[in-house]
């Protein structure tokens, strides 16, 4: 028994350091609606054949899943021409870059990473007690340069969002080779593709080829955004099996649900669906860029299912009062300090009907 009122218990080194993720925020309805670009979601939502999917699982929720998801890495493997024995699911991709990087790097280790990017890393890298190392970045792509030259012998773990959130730029494989090349050879890299699918350039590639060729790099995917399966949590690291082996033994046993296994299945196996999103989210993108343009804004990049950029910095005018703005209208989109980028928003491709709203709610606050 303690009787003091704080708890006599010290969490490990580096957990007192982590700020609470903050996940984008659903304004409340205005008009009648609530229009959600914040977390880029899927605009279009899963395949009907997820949903059916889904539904038909039902019936076989008292049983435990398959723990080793053969079905699902079978159906990912034949989209991608994998081998599904180098596959692991997770839930969502989350939970298998926390695993990787917990799995090499420790207490005293570095984990290096661009600065601008997904805010998880960061807590990754102290939840293990190894301390993050963000690299500035080279406008707004991340600075091969610049990571190659904050690796020390500490150093354990690189992360790249490929492409990259919120920047929406992307390192062509060339330079990702190059960056390969430059790290030791004990040092692992991590690809996270969540939005690979959504590139339009030719120089790209997800991280397949680097697994393939090399036993220190490994790619994670996700279900949540070209498949609109966010809400059932998949993902999935593709790696040498090496390193699947060592991630196949921290991950959690059953982690991948009944129900989100026979939903991913039907989900990557309908691939019209997937170029349905593909095309929409590539039409909006351009007119939101342009549209942004014209309003005298600068965008970043354009690769992802988002598009992020700069807002002047005056009180009335930046970042946070755009947000105030929109979220008076209903819509929410995401102000990017938290990713590294103090004066910046992003806001995600939505529905037709949502995508215009937004753009004009923008235009109206701009003008
Ligand atoms: C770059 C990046 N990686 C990983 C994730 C996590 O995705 P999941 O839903 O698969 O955990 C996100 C989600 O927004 C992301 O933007």
């Amino acid at each position: 028994m303690n009787g003091s009122s704080s708890s006599p218990l010290k969490p490990c080194p580096g957990i007192d350091q982590i700020r609470p993720h903050v996940p984008g925020q659903t304004a409340p309805a205005a008009d009648g609606r609530s229009i959600k670009l914040s977390a880029n979601e899927s605009a279009l939502g899963p395949s009907p054949n997820a949903i059916a999917a889904f539904h038909g699982a039902a019936d076989g929720m008292f049983r435990y899943p398959d723990a080793e998801a053969f079905a699902i890495r079978s159906a990912i493997g034949k989209r991608y021409g994998v081998n599904p024995g180098q596959i692991i699911m997770g839930i969502g991709s989350d939970e298998l870059l926390g695993v990787a990087v917990r799995s090499y790097a420790g207490v005293g280790d570095e984990v290096v990473y661009p600065a601008a990017t997904f805010p998880m890393y960061r807590i990754y890298a102290l939840s293990c007690g190894a301390k993050p190392v963000p690299v500035p970045d080279n406008g707004y792509a991340a600075d091969i340069d610049g990571i190659l030259r904050a690796v020390t012998p500490q150093t354990k773990v690189v992360i790249i969002a490929n492409p990259n959130n919120p920047t929406g730029t992307y390192v062509p494989k060339s330079e990702m080779m190059r960056l390969r090349a430059g790290l030791r050879d004990d040092i692992f890299l991590i690809i996270d593709a969540a939005y690979a699918e959504y590139v339009e350039q030719a120089d790209y590639d997800s991280g397949i080829e680097l697994v393939e060729a090399t036993k220190n790099t490994a790619m994670t995917r996700t279900f949540s955004k070209i498949h609109g399966l966010a809400g059932l949590r998949v993902g999935w690291i593709y790696a040498c099996p090496e390193i699947i082996s060592v991630v196949g033994r921290v991950r959690s046993p059953f982690n991948v649900s009944n129900a989100a296994q026979a939903a991913g299945i039907a989900a990557i196996e309908d691939v019209a669906f997937q170029e349905h999103v593909v095309a929409h989210t590539r039409k909006w993108r351009q007119i939101a860029i342009q549209r942004l343009s014209g309003l005298g804004l600068t965008t970043t990049g354009t690769e992802g299912n988002f598009v992020c950029f700069r807002c002047p910095e005056q009180d009335d005018r930046n970042a946070a009062a755009l947000d105030q703005f929109l979220r008076s209208k209903g819509i929410s989109i995401r102000a990017m300090a938290g990713f590294g980028l103090p004066n910046h928003t992003r806001m995600t491709i939505g529905r037709d009907d949502e995508t215009s709203a937004c753009l004009d709610a923008i235009a109206e606050f701009y003008s």
